[in-house]
């Protein structure tokens, strides 16, 4: 049973308009048993600002999946330096890869969808898992304009996938631009793929820049038809 049952959450919910008092809530009722986890796109950048100003003791975790782009990783230095922390880095179970590369090869997401579920639930789902499991709350840049799977989110709410802790959502209810506004007007480290038509970011073998008009998740497993793609960190939105 987690701290928070979902009617309490929703009785929150209705008295946070911004998202620094829905992180202001998080602090005061999860630190330190809550983290934000990054994978350094607008959304964490944004987020990861308003923490700090917030909270100087914040806490950082990222899966280091092995196939980040570098960009990706001149990010996390970054944002390293210039809020004077040190980013918890998760990595896959080295005999999970290993496995699964022996057997199927180094890029055998690209064959189905089987393989890249597999891929994305050793590389990041697996060590997601174990690092929820130590929390009471976890803040992640999902917005409900994303896709339809997110459509549904809000600020807090309970995440029944692992154990029932606190999702915290800050920008759940903003766009892209708005996201995006706050990363240039507080001068915010962010991941430098973004200049370069990336609006979502993910492992560099998996992400490609989108075209003008296109699905702003386009780029995202751009092989796989669904316009619903998610590789199993968010999965609780299914409809
Ligand atoms: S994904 O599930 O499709 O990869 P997306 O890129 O939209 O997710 O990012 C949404 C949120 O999921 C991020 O703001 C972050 O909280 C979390 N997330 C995604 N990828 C990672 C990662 N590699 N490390 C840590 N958190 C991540
Ligand atoms: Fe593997 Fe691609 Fe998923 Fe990264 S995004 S874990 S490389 S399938």
């Amino acid at each position: 049973m987690g701290k928070f049952t979902q009617q309490e959450l929703d009785e929150v919910n209705k008295t946070l308009s911004t998202p620094e008092d829905c992180l202001k809530w998080a602090f005061d009722n999860l630190h330190p048993k809550l983290a934000k986890a990054s994978s350094f796109g607008a959304e964490d950048a944004a987020i990861i600002d308003m923490m700090f100003k917030i909270n100087s003791d914040s806490r950082l975790f990222t899966l280091e999946t092995g196939r980040l782009p570098k960009e990706t990783f001149d990010a996390i230095e970054q944002v390293e330096q210039r809020y004077n922390t040190k980013i918890e880095k998760l990595y896959p179970d080295p005999n999970e890869v290993e496995k699964m590369i022996e057997e199927k090869g180094l890029n055998c997401f690209y064959d189905s969808i089987e393989n890249r579920k597999l891929c994305c639930g050793i590389r990041k789902v697996h060590p997601m898992n174990k690092m929820l499991a130590t929390l009471d709350g976890w803040i992640t840049g999902l917005r409900n304009d994303q896709n339809q799977n997110r459509s549904g989110a809000s600020m807090l709410e309970i995440d029944e996938m692992h154990g029932n802790i606190v999702k915290v959502n800050p920008l759940v209810n903003w766009t892209f631009d708005e996201t995006w506004d706050y990363v240039k007007s507080n001068n915010c480290p962010y991941n430098k793929l973004l200049d370069q038509g990336y609006p979502s970011i993910g492992c560099e073998p998996c992400t490609r820049p989108i075209k003008i008009g296109e699905d702003i998740r386009a780029g995202r497993w751009w092989w796989e038809n669904d316009t619903n793609k998610e590789c199993g960190l968010h999965m609780n939105h299914d409809n």
